[in-house]
């Protein structure tokens, strides 16, 4: 499953294929809004323009869906690797600064150390049951399956 590095607020933060990054910036109690945004957003339809966040690995630009027609059209003037969090829907691992209109603290370091550290790719170790639970009996049925009757 992919994960969203959140360097702002340092923080690593896993999400289903394709799901919206707004989305998961919401679930997760990731602050995506500045004042204007927290007093009133369009709750995602691409309208208010105040879920900004920028893609800030090389590759990261293809984690992400394409820009929708919306954020061409409302993005013309910001830097080709913000994106609108509501438009976008994530297909890789990848790191995204929040705000980015907001100044960033210790920004070089902040960024070197996240990009430094190892980002999953691809789907992560899921827990597995002890190996005997797997076992298979001589027929290929499952040791542990239920018998019938
Ligand atoms: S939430 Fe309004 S443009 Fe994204």
């Amino acid at each position: 499953m992919p994960v969203i590095r959140f360097v702002r607020e340092g923080r690593d933060v896993e999400c289903f294929p394709e799901e919206n990054l707004r989305d998961v910036a919401l679930r997760e109690g990731v602050e995506l809004y500045g004042l204007k945004g927290q007093l009133g957003n369009c709750g995602g339809c691409g309208q208010c323009i105040t879920c900004f966040v920028a893609v800030v690995d090389e590759d990261g630009v293809e984690a992400l869906s394409e820009r929708t027609p919306v954020e061409e059209a409302k993005l013309r003037r910001r830097p080709q690797e913000w994106r609108l969090a509501c438009q976008a829907l994530v297909d890789r691992s990848l790191l995204v600064l929040t705000r980015p209109q907001v100044r960033l603290p210790d920004a070089e370091a902040r960024l070197a150390a996240a990009r430094q550290a190892p980002l999953p790719d691809g789907p992560t170790a899921w827990p597995v049951p002890p190996e005997a639970e797997l076992e298979e009996s001589e027929d290929g049925t499952p040791a542990n399956a239920d018998e019938e009757g």
